[in-house]
């Protein structure tokens, strides 16, 4: 899988792409992650990538000229499967959408800033916009970020079985059931003996009630 990131902040994103998961990701060869500089796209003399809004409203939204030549050049060098804007009115994602574009060969993602980018890119070039919550954040490369994480722990090889992706929560429709480790006694607080039990089937029986009983509570919606 490869990601492009069209940015004004690449070093927002370089530290989220230097650990862990990600990182593991690229060193493996398994994933590409490319952060492109708006500001190396524009024709502006003084490197400006942020102009005014036609109607006199508040706020800047990132100029025309910048992001439309960087998205027609990216594009020429390659087909994306999608074309992603980052922007709090986006789909709400969720891990469904994770999963489908976790089997994409190539992705675009866009992160606004300001006020966000005109509509007319949006119209022309997005193929789809994604928030990831009803919140407002600075700009797009937080949520490209989180994104860009969700998707690449599900690039095959990329995490290995001791934290199988399968068993994430929402993964199966349901939270994660709780988790415990050694020792099985600490300041009095006890593990729940049946995870002592090596009795495997009980304990997946455990597992999954453990699951619903937690779903039920925090994310009833989840069971509509
Ligand atoms: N840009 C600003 N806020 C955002 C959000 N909640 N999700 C995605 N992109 C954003």
């Amino acid at each position: 899988m490869r990601i492009d990131i069209l940015t004004v902040l690449p070093g927002l994103l370089k530290g989220p792409f230097a650990e862990s998961i990600v990182k593991r990701g690229i060193e493996k060869g398994l994933v590409e992650v490319n952060l492109h500089d708006l500001r190396d796209y524009t024709t502006n003399k003084h490197k400006k990538v942020d102009d005014t809004p036609f109607g006199g409203a508040e706020g800047m939204v990132l100029a025309m000229q910048p992001l439309h030549d960087a998205i027609v050049k990216l594009k020429s060098e390659r087909d994306y499967n999608e074309v992603i804007f980052l922007t709090p009115d986006g789909e709400r994602l969720a891990q469904g959408r994770v999963n489908q574009l976790s089997l994409c060969g190539n992705i675009l993602m866009v992160c606004g800033h300001y006020k966000g980018i005109d509509q007319r890119l949006r119209d022309h070039f997005i193929t789809l916009e994604i928030s990831i919550g009803d919140y407002v954040l600075s700009g797009g490369e937080l949520a490209a970020a989180v994104l860009t994480d969700a998707l690449v722990r599900l690039v095959p090889g990329v995490i290995g079985d001791e934290m199988s992706a399968l068993t994430d929560s929402f993964q199966d429709g349901l939270l994660a059931p709780p988790v415990y480790t050694r020792p099985a006694e600490y300041n009095g607080w006890k593990v729940p003996e049946v995870l002592l039990s090596g009795d495997h089937k009980k304990i997946r029986v455990w597992e999954e009630e453990e699951a619903l009983k937690r779903t039920k509570e925090r994310r009833p919606d989840l069971l509509d």
